[in-house]
């Protein structure tokens, strides 16, 4: 899907409101913080920008945020857990402007972390760098995995596969997927006006996930810590473009 240029600039604008939601809620990060009041802020910045969540009742999920922690890799649900000292925290979040969406998600640490987690999502928010590099004309979709991947192994992460990026616009998922590995094909040739969403998720062990009984909350299989970074980017002449910087 190439989106108009009016179009471009709503979804710039809902991209906004997301970095200026991962903002706040870095700000509200340390240890002693309940994850349910990280989703409090983030709803009073959609309501202080006139925006929506298009987390709040997509598919039924609960919240306007996921909060994952440790070894939670996404879509943990804000509730009662008190954020700690050493942790680290994922935070997904999005929102919806004049009917077009952004999405976007930070592993943030908690106080001081060990020098393990900190190369974690060191080598995480590198890997969505490489990736989005791979967002220019010409180019073919799937040369984002292919990059993800690469710096994930070399790192001796395990690299996510049962979770994907995503093309987003008027729905926050579109087609086609944006898979974190090299999926066999080259994927679609990329054009200057297409939007996606590329979001890396990398664990310290094995790449295998267990989704948990509430039905969202996805752990890893091993216990072992993992980070996800997401942007909003589009494909322009000039090359990417972060919609939620
Ligand atoms: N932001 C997630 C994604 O990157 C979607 C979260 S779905 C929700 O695709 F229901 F948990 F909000
Ligand atoms: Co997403």
């Amino acid at each position: 899907m190439i989106r108009r240029k009016d179009e471009l600039d709503k979804m710039r604008k809902a991209g906004r409101v997301v970095a200026e939601i991962l903002h706040e809620i870095e700000m509200h990060v340390k240890p002693g913080v309940t994850t349910a009041s990280l989703d409090k802020v983030a709803r009073d910045v959609l309501d202080r920008r006139g925006a929506r969540s298009n987390f709040l009742g997509y598919r039924g999920y609960p919240a306007t945020i996921c909060t994952s922690p440790n070894d939670v890799i996404v879509h943990g649900i804000p509730g009662s857990y008190i954020l700690q000292e050493g942790d680290i925290i994922s935070v997904d979040c999005g929102a919806i402007v004049e009917g077009y969406h952004g999405d976007a998600a930070r592993t943030f640490p908690v106080g001081e972390v060990s020098a393990e987690s900190a190369q974690l999502m060191k080598v995480t928010k590198e890997a969505l760098e490489v990736g989005k590099s791979q967002l220019c004309p010409a180019n073919h979709l799937n040369e984002v995995g292919r990059a993800v991947e690469q710096v994930g192994k070399r790192a001796g992460y395990g690299v996510v596969r049962q979770y994907v990026g995503h093309a987003i616009g008027t729905a926050m998922h579109e087609e086609p997927q944006v898979p974190n590995y090299w999926p066999g094909k080259p994927g679609i040739k990329l054009a200057p006006g297409m939007v996606f969403a590329v979001e890396p998720m990398f664990n310290m062990g094995s790449s295998e996930t267990v989704q948990l009984d509430d039905g969202w909350t996805v752990v890893t299989k091993d216990g072992s810590l993992s980070a996800h970074f997401e942007d909003t980017i589009a494909v322009t002449e000039h090359g990417p473009e972060v919609f939620t910087a």
